[in-house]
């Protein structure tokens, strides 16, 4: 047994990152023969690739997907940290999973990802949920295999949770799930440590993946006939600092777009690491597309100084000019939390000060969720509740606003969208999304789909639009 401890997670030293290649003992490859298995992802894109290497493990040791729950053999919750809900998400599905187990006794049941990582949760793990069969972390996703079949002989929960700062490892399988937009891992963990947030504790140091695995994935991806890939890390732009070779995000950018890939993207940035090389990188290459995710967190310098957030408004407001002003056509979406300790009324004003003056595409908005072991639980969580709501509210309409009267500046013009599927919203139409972002759906035959197509816009709405091909 090896449990996470949140003081270890918080240590970060100047060791090398070890790098490991993944390899599948061939005992375990009939393990799962006759079995199926079903996974439920929470969170981020991190820990939905993360899913995608976890299915192909199991796959590799014969296990087969189950798109229903209550019929697999296997279920696997892959858990998110980021806030409370997420966190009373995943206890309150293995809840339901109690009463699965209890019909059926040999029903494997396991938790892996951020929460896993908590010294809090694999406490009450232990206390109440001892019927849980396997728990393992962040680090250690690739020992799966191993932890799976040690659990066979182990009547008590197996945990293999590491509070270390982390390894790299190569070449773990991957079932994606898309066939024409890829994740690709660019780097793992997160060192900015903004004093709400957890993942720096449930991810580990910053690790940055040798730029020739990453181009060696995209290449082969390209073969595969991938025309998307999106590269993946908690603060990109942070990129390539812990390597010791003088390449960073703007090296790759560029050596990526040179791939000949259709499109690129990627997420999230952090602003602090956000430099000139790399608007410049973006704004040459036409496979590299105009989105950017840019997190503000808040508008208020008193509170991005109490987040740890290293920039103030004006700074974030220069870059966000700067990065206008060199790809015109750049659609920018951002990260909002109303209600950090000690947010004053005029600190939220100034947040709407900067949503008014950026008019962002669009926003993922958030009440302040307290993470235990981070700096911001120890504040004093001083914004009532309603305020919080209220303001959130208020922040959501403004937003709402700008995402429609940015969605009407496309209404009649031609875009070029990579139709991935159908749409939910009607059999006859297609989906697929803009290269700046914007879902888009599409009436058109199947034949389009997998394919990068112009398409007239004729309906706009806040957050999808209509559109027909154009030929
Ligand atoms: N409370 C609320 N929102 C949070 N985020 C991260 N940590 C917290 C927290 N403790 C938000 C940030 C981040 C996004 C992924 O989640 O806005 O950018
Ligand atoms: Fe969390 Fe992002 Fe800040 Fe890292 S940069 S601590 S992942 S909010």
């Amino acid at each position: 047994m090896q449990i996470p401890s949140i003081k270890e997670a918080r240590v970060r030293t100047k060791k090398e990152t070890k790098m490991d290649v993944y390899k599948i003992h061939d005992n375990f490859k009939n393990i799962g023969i006759g079995k199926t298995y079903f996974i439920k992802t929470y969170g981020c894109q991190m820990n939905e690739h993360d899913s995608e290497n976890i299915k192909a493990m199991l796959e590799e040791m014969s296990f087969k997907e189950n798109m229903v729950m209550e019929k697999a053999d296997l279920v696997i919750l892959n858990t998110c940290a980021i806030r409370e809900n997420a966190h009373n998400k995943a206890f309150g599905m293995l809840g339901r999973l109690k009463h699965l187990k209890e019909e059926n006794p040999k029903l494997i049941v396991g938790l892996c990802g951020c929460m896993a990582q908590e010294e809090s949760v694999i406490k009450e793990i232990q206390d109440k949920y001892k019927w849980v069969d396997i728990v393992f972390g962040t680090h250690n996703l690739d020992r799966l295999p191993e932890i799976l079949v040690n659990s066979f002989h182990n009547p008590k929960t197996e945990i293999e949770v590491y509070s270390i700062e982390g390894n790299i490892v190569e070449n773990i399988p991957v079932k994606r799930e898309n066939p024409y937009k890829a994740w690709v891992n660019i780097m793992y963990g997160c060192d900015k440590f903004c004093t709400y947030c957890i993942v720096p504790f449930t991810r580990g140091k910053q690790r940055s993946r040798k730029p020739e695995f990453i181009i060696n994935e995209v290449k082969k991806l390209i073969k595969d006939g991938f025309k998307e890939v999106t590269l993946l890390g908690q603060n990109v732009n942070a990129y390539g600092k812990d390597l010791d070779i003088n390449y960073d995000m703007a090296n790759l950018l560029k050596d990526t777009a040179e791939t000949g890939i259709e499109r690129i993207r990627f997420v999230t940035s952090h602003p602090w690491d956000f430099n000139d090389n790399m608007i410049d990188v973006i704004s040459k290459y036409p496979n590299i597309m105009p989105y950017i995710h840019l997190p503000l967190q808040s508008g208020s310098n008193r509170v991005l100084k109490l987040m740890g957030r290293r920039y103030t408004k004006e700074q974030y407001l220069e870059l966000y000019q700067k990065i206008k002003a060199k790809i015109p056509n750049c659609s920018i979406t951002t990260d909002i939390i109303v209600g950090f300790p000690g947010e004053a009324e005029e600190d939220f004003e100034e947040t709407i000060d900067v949503v008014n003056k950026c008019q962002f595409d669009s926003a993922f908005t958030f009440i302040f969720s307290k993470r235990e072991g981070t700096p911001a639980a120890l504040m004093k969580d001083d914004v009532p509740l309603r305020d919080k709501e209220k303001r959130l509210y208020r922040l959501n309409e403004l937003i709402n606003k700008y995402s429609k009267e940015k969605n009407d500046t496309y209404l009649h013009k031609i875009v070029p969208v990579l139709i991935e599927g159908k749409s939910e919203k009607d059999e006859q139409y297609l989906m697929g999304y803009t290269d700046t972002m914007k879902l888009v759906n599409v009436k058109a035959p199947h034949e389009y789909i997998g394919k990068i197509v112009n398409v007239k816009i004729t309906d706009v709405k806040t957050w999808s639009m209509d559109g027909e091909i154009v030929k």
